[in-house]
């Protein structure tokens, strides 16, 4: 048997066992490599942790924001400028997570499917809940005024449509490190439906200098509108182009023109062609009830013109079923009982 050696760092602080044997020997062993077999226990914890930290659970956090809903129960658009508005939207967003991280605050971007963003806007931090209110409420300028006006195409246009919602933020959930998610969100969303039910009602004919009004107006009357969605849309002054048959008849002037969701009663005052419609009611619409179609024409506040607002109504004509006769009546150019 080989004198062992005394010397070395490792036989001072572990000298060897009085006596050779298996026993002593794996004594030894661990005495000699306790730092690998730690070595050993800790990779394999971190072989099954990190995962967790590091897959797993990003991958929980991107999937509960992935599974979590977003609604906008209100959205306005009020003091509009030509290259900015005020934007205010509630929404509530939902999730059936065990999870409640709070999500960083970030800028969001809004677009239609496949298309340019047209908008950022601040997203406060928010405390995810089953249930979670997240209120935007800013001055935005027009990211991209073309995705703009195409936006607002659809808006006026459609009955309903989709508008995407996203942005790259953090969740924060006590005791894990900031993880990154990409926050993306599908908002359907109800349109105005080409203000489709749209009436004139209350005309009343200005005859006379001394009642028309300063502009020339020589007929006012109010144009109601169903608004079936939940926007509130400012679009300051509005003046549109009425025609019957293809002919210009004049044009309507809706002061300060607020769209809110649900009935609206905007007021409304035109400069008509009385002649030409009072040539329509004696030949061919003898029951004074004429088909105008009302086109949008321009949208201005404060005297600059919003052309994000110009081409949607531009591109929206409607048909309105105007009943001239109790206005006609009034001033004593139509009789009803006659025209039977
Ligand atoms: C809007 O409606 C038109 C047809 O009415 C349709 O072609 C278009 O895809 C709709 N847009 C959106 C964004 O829903
Ligand atoms: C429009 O208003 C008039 C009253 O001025 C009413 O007689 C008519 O039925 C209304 N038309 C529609 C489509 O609501
Ligand atoms: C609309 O408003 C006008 C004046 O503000 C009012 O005379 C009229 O009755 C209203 N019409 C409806 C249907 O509410
Ligand atoms: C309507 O638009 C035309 C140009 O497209 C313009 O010449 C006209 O003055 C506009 N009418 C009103 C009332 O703004
Ligand atoms: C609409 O026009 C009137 C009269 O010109 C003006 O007093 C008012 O400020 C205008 N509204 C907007 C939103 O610019
Ligand atoms: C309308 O015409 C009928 C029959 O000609 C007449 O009796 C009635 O007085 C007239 N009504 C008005 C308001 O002029």
């Amino acid at each position: 048997m080989a004198h062992q050696k005394k010397g070395g760092i490792v036989n001072t602080l572990y000298p060897p066992g009085p006596r050779p044997g298996a026993g002593p020997r794996i004594k030894n062993h661990y005495r000699r490599f306790w730092w690998c077999d730690c070595l050993i226990l800790i990779i394999i914890v971190l072989v099954i942790v990190l995962p967790i930290i590091f897959v797993a659970i990003p991958h929980k956090a991107q999937h509960d924001i992935d599974a979590s809903t977003l609604e906008v129960n209100s959205q306005e658009v009020t003091q509009p400028t030509e290259n900015g508005i005020h934007l205010k939207i509630q929404s509530t967003a939902k999730s059936s997570s065990s999870f409640h991280p709070t999500l960083e605050a970030f800028t969001a971007s809004f677009a239609l499917e496949g298309k340019e963003p047209f908008l950022h806007a601040n997203v406060p931090e928010t405390k995810a809940e089953a249930e979670t209110t997240i209120t935007i409420d800013q001055d935005v300028t027009i990211a991209n005024m073309d995705a703009f006006k195409e936006y607002n195409k659809v808006v006026i246009g459609n009955e309903s449509f989709n508008v995407m919602f996203y942005g790259k933020t953090k969740v924060h959930q006590s005791g894990l490190k900031p993880i990154s998610v990409d926050y993306t969100k599908k908002l359907t969303m109800k349109g105005l439906n080409k203000l489709a039910g749209m009436n004139i009602t209350n005309l009343k004919i200005l005859s006379g200098l001394d009642e028309k009004l300063p502009d020339g107006s020589n007929m006012i009357g109010s144009v109601l509108i169903d608004n079936p969605s939940v926007m509130t849309l400012d679009l300051g002054n509005v003046t549109m182009d009425l025609s019957i048959e293809g002919k210009a008849i004049g044009y309507a002037l809706l002061p300060n023109m607020v769209l809110k969701p649900g009935f609206n009663n905007c007021s409304m005052q035109s400069t008509l062609d009385q002649i030409s419609v009072f040539q329509l009611v004696t030949t061919k619409y003898k029951d004074a009830i004429l088909p105008v179609d009302i086109k949008g024409n321009s949208s201005i506040a404060n005297g600059k013109h919003l052309p994000y607002f110009e081409e949607a109504i531009k591109g929206n004509v409607i048909r309105v079923n105007l009943d001239a006769g109790p206005a006609l009546s009034a001033i004593g150019l139509f009789n009803a009982t006659e025209s039977l």
